[in-house]
């Protein structure tokens, strides 16, 4: 064992690992998590992951049972009913809740659930949906059905005064800021406003999903018992409080006893729990709760009669019956026992203490990191606001990294890099955009002007104005290990930490280069001479191009290259992101034919489109594409039918007859570093790409050494046209293209653009008609060529066509000739 792990066990062997458990987690990770070998999941707030024996298991039933739907009489409907009896049994005891008290009801996940509570919950103009700041979107949306109905809608900070000991006689030990009311004047009123009682609710997670803060479940009692001192006499909280609490993340690792704490409604989903099934989920509901809800829908299921042409319907009676609207997910529900089994055998108690053990691991290693000038590594969010109401952390860690500078890695990046470390772990907001902006510390017009800058959920822009737009989370699981951890770490401080004098410390650009092998082709070159070794063209975006002597230029570029898309039916642009395979359709043109050439393993003739388009269906077309509108020419059914032959699904091709940037305004081109000032083709950022075939070989030496020292994988010897270059260069030392603003071949200029962006695409490698993925050569590349969040290999340029003229004919490039740097 090595000192780290005797050092973390020290400090943490009580809890980690399951001592006094069935297995331990050296066992379980070995007998039921096999797959994951080398693999490092972190994502568990996302989705936990199954185990292997719970799906042997899950099988076993399956295949040996029958199961009726639940709604028939048969036999093999009562076994039906028998198991969903013993799962809603399951259910609530693994929460503490006495049947008597509390119905579980069947859903489609915790956000169905909360939809449920939404929409049927008792508002009325009287009524206040109070939540806390920290809140997943689909808590939050539970706010429409509130304001649409006429009630108030506010959220809440909350902070710790003094101890958990709530009684009516006792100081109350929270206190509550209270945010902005929102109202919506237009609200639609209910027709008959409920009579009597005014009911309003209030919504917190049991852990948040940002942060991994766990709140006070005595937040039960203080809200519906001291609701009035509380929210000081605030004149919209008349009436009673209801309580729900969203367990869809907390419940996975910490005990929720709701006999303890009575609260009205609580949500989960059973995948966060033990990871199979998914699209399962429950509304635990207390049974006096349950009936004030008026649910407007009828459905199979949940009627006892109605009448189809008549306003008559009589609902069932009982609280599952009412709201489990048609068959549910019975061959879903009978397999949760199996999960179920797991969490019991280890016990919640038990899984609590082993994943705080890792975070707890994680979150003081990663603060203590610091750069080589003394800067801060690490900022973690949650870290100091312990005077928040909660009594500990779930087990998540979320932070942002920064450079020696101070300025921020972009989550993107971490994510990437991490990926390609075998990493899986989850960044952005998390749908949780109140803790975002409080640990964030965005304003009100932060989030608007990253919404208009272009940020959405899900996109890349990671850093706006300098500030992080959201955050990394790792976050883990009963079967996480410390060698989940430990890797975890050692990818941080390896990718992200500057140590003195140290080389590749990853978070700036080392042009430092590896001797690389003399190929024989040297006595050809001068030293310091370039020259252009080959161009490439690839007429159809993302399919294979081919190699010429000659080709001449346009004002896009190489002639005819990415003139070609294809199109799916639904209007989705085909890439070999999506489409792998797109990399085994081969192209040629013969200029002097006018025939552009296409052929597919997939397809037994060899496909010819006539460059003067006899094909065409007639048809026009707009498209837009990462800021720039194309109009596009359709083809007639055959040609369509042989694209969709060769992808493998219905498709359609289309050529590029205009092109303009339309950027809708400035900022929205923040993190493209496509050209927006000249014509393009389908390309995605430039008019070339230039790949130095010095630079090349100086990569491949660095990946063989890599693997020789067992840093990375597998050895990969990779070619100059893993890169889908334009123009292939040798001469030089590697990366001299690097310092270069502009060049000249032949009698044509170029202007530098910067280097270029790589993505995963470039790991796919066609292997004897086989799309094979590997992660090199992205992993080496990105210890030694990272720039301000970007891995930058080849140079892109833009061809410099002078002013007025809109296209010489005579412009041809040609292998061999010689390239002068920076000439103009
Ligand atoms: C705290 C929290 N609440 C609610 C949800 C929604 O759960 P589901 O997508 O399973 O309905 C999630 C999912 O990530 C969550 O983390």
């Amino acid at each position: 064992m090595d000192t780290d792990k005797e050092e973390f066990l020290k400090e943490f062997g009580a809890d980690y690992g399951y001592p006094n458990g069935p297995k331990t987690i050296d066992e379980i990770r070995a007998t039921e998590f096999k797959r994951l070998d080398g693999l490092v999941y972190l994502d568990h707030a996302g989705a936990t992951l199954y185990s292997e024996l719970q799906m042997e298991a899950v099988f076993k039933d399956l295949a040996t049972s029958v199961y009726g739907n639940p709604h028939s009489q048969s036999d093999y409907s009562s076994t039906t009913c028998d198991i969903m009896r013993e799962a809603r049994q399951q259910v609530l005891d693994y929460f503490n809740a006495s049947p008597k008290d509390y119905k579980c009801i069947f859903t489609s996940g915790a956000t169905a659930a909360l939809k449920l509570v939404g929409e049927a919950f008792p508002w009325s103009r009287q009524s206040s949906f109070m939540y806390t700041m920290e809140n997943h979107n689909s808590v939050l949306g539970i706010r429409e059905y509130a304001l649409g109905q006429g009630a108030a809608a506010f959220a809440i900070d909350i902070e710790e005064t003094v101890h958990h000991v709530v009684s009516k006689s006792t100081v109350v030990p929270v206190r509550v800021y209270q945010h902005q009311i929102q109202r919506r004047s237009e609200a639609r009123f209910l027709e008959k406003e409920p009579i009597g009682d005014t009911y309003n609710l209030f919504a917190f997670p049991s852990e948040c999903n940002f942060s991994g803060l766990r709140f006070s479940l005595d937040l039960v009692k203080i809200i519906k018992e001291d609701s009035e001192r509380i929210l000081e006499g605030s004149s919209i909280c008349n009436g009673r409080w209801m309580v729900l609490i969203d367990a869809a993340k907390g419940c996975a690792t910490k005990l929720l006893d709701l006999s303890e704490h009575p609260a009205d409604f609580v949500v989960v989903s059973f995948y966060k729990l033990f990871g199979y099934p998914t699209g399962l989920g429950a509304l635990i509901a207390r049974n006096d709760a349950a009936k004030l809800l008026k649910k407007a829908y009828f459905s199979g299921g949940t009627v006892a009669a109605s009448i189809a042409d008549i306003d008559f319907v009589k609902r069932r009676e009982g609280v599952e019956e009412l709201f489990e609207d048609g068959t549910t997910s019975f061959l879903s529900i009978a397999s949760i026992r199996h999960g179920f089994k797991i969490l019991n055998s280890l016990t919640i108690s038990s899984i609590s203490g082993h994943t705080s053990s890792l975070t707890m691991y994680v979150r003081k290693t990663l603060l203590a990191l610091r750069h080589d000038n003394g800067a801060t590594v690490c900022t973690v969010y949650g870290s100091d606001s312990l005077k928040v109401s909660c009594h500990d952390w779930g087990p998540i860690v979320s932070f942002n990294l920064r450079r020696p500078d101070g300025s921020w890695f972009g989550y993107r990046e971490v994510e990437k890099l991490a990926s390609l470390s075998g990493i899986q772990l989850r960044t952005g907001c998390f749908c949780n955009p109140g803790a975002c902006a409080k640990y964030l510390g965005l304003s009100h017009s932060d989030l608007l002007s990253n919404v208009e800058a272009g940020h959405v959920c899900w996109d890349d822009y990671d850093v706006v104005n300098g500030k992080p737009t959201g955050a990394v989370r790792v976050s883990f699981g009963y079967m996480s290990t410390y060698e989940d951890a430990k890797k975890f770490i050692d990818f941080v401080r390896g990718s992200f930490v500057s140590l003195p004098n140290q080389i590749g410390c990853g978070y700036h650009f080392r042009e430092r280069s590896i001797p690389f092998p003399d190929k024989g082709s040297g006595s050809r070159l001068l030293a310091g001479s370039f020259y252009l070794n080959s161009i490439m063209i690839y007429p159809i975006k993302s399919c294979a191009g081919f190699s010429t002597a000659n080709w001449p230029l346009s004002n896009t570029g190489l002639r005819y290259d990415r003139e070609w898309i294809l199109k799916s039916l639904t209007g989705e642009i085909l890439t070999q992101k999506k489409v792998p395979e797109m990399c085994l359709i081969g192209t040629l043109i013969d200029l002097h034919r006018g025939i552009l050439f296409v052929e597919s393993p997939r397809c037994k003739e060899r496909l010819q489109i006539n460059l003067e388009s006899e094909s065409y269906n007639g048809s026009g077309e707009e498209i837009c594409i990462r800021g720039q509108r194309y109009e596009g020419q359709g083809y007639n059914n055959e040609v369509n039918s042989w694209f969709s032959r060769a992808v493998g699904q219905p498709c359609c091709l289309l050529r590029c007859s205009m092109s303009t940037s339309y950027y809708l305004n400035k900022s929205r081109s923040v993190g493209m570093c496509r050209d927006g000032q000249s014509r393009l083709n389908f390309s995605n950022e430039a008019q070339f790409l230039l790949i130095s075939e010095e630079s090349v070989s100086d990569l491949n030496n660095r990946i063989s050494s890599n693997a020789k020292n067992g840093s990375f994988g597998v050895p990969v010897e990779v070619s100059p046209m893993r890169f889908r270059p334009n123009l292939v260069i040798s001469g030089g030392n590697p990366y001299a293209e690097d310092g270069w603003r502009n060049l000249k071949i032949g009698d044509n200029y170029f202007t530098s653009l910067g280097g270029c962006n790589r993505c995963q695409m470039i790991n796919l490698v066609n292997e004897a008609g086989q799309v094979k993925k590997s992660n090199e050569p992205l992993a080496t590349l990105a210890s030694y060529r990272r720039v301000k969040g970007q891995i930058l290999f080849g140079l892109l340029l833009r061809y410099e066509i002078g002013d007025g003229v809109e296209q010489e004919p005579e412009s041809l490039l040609q292998v061999g000739q010689k390239i002068h740097p920076n000439s103009f």
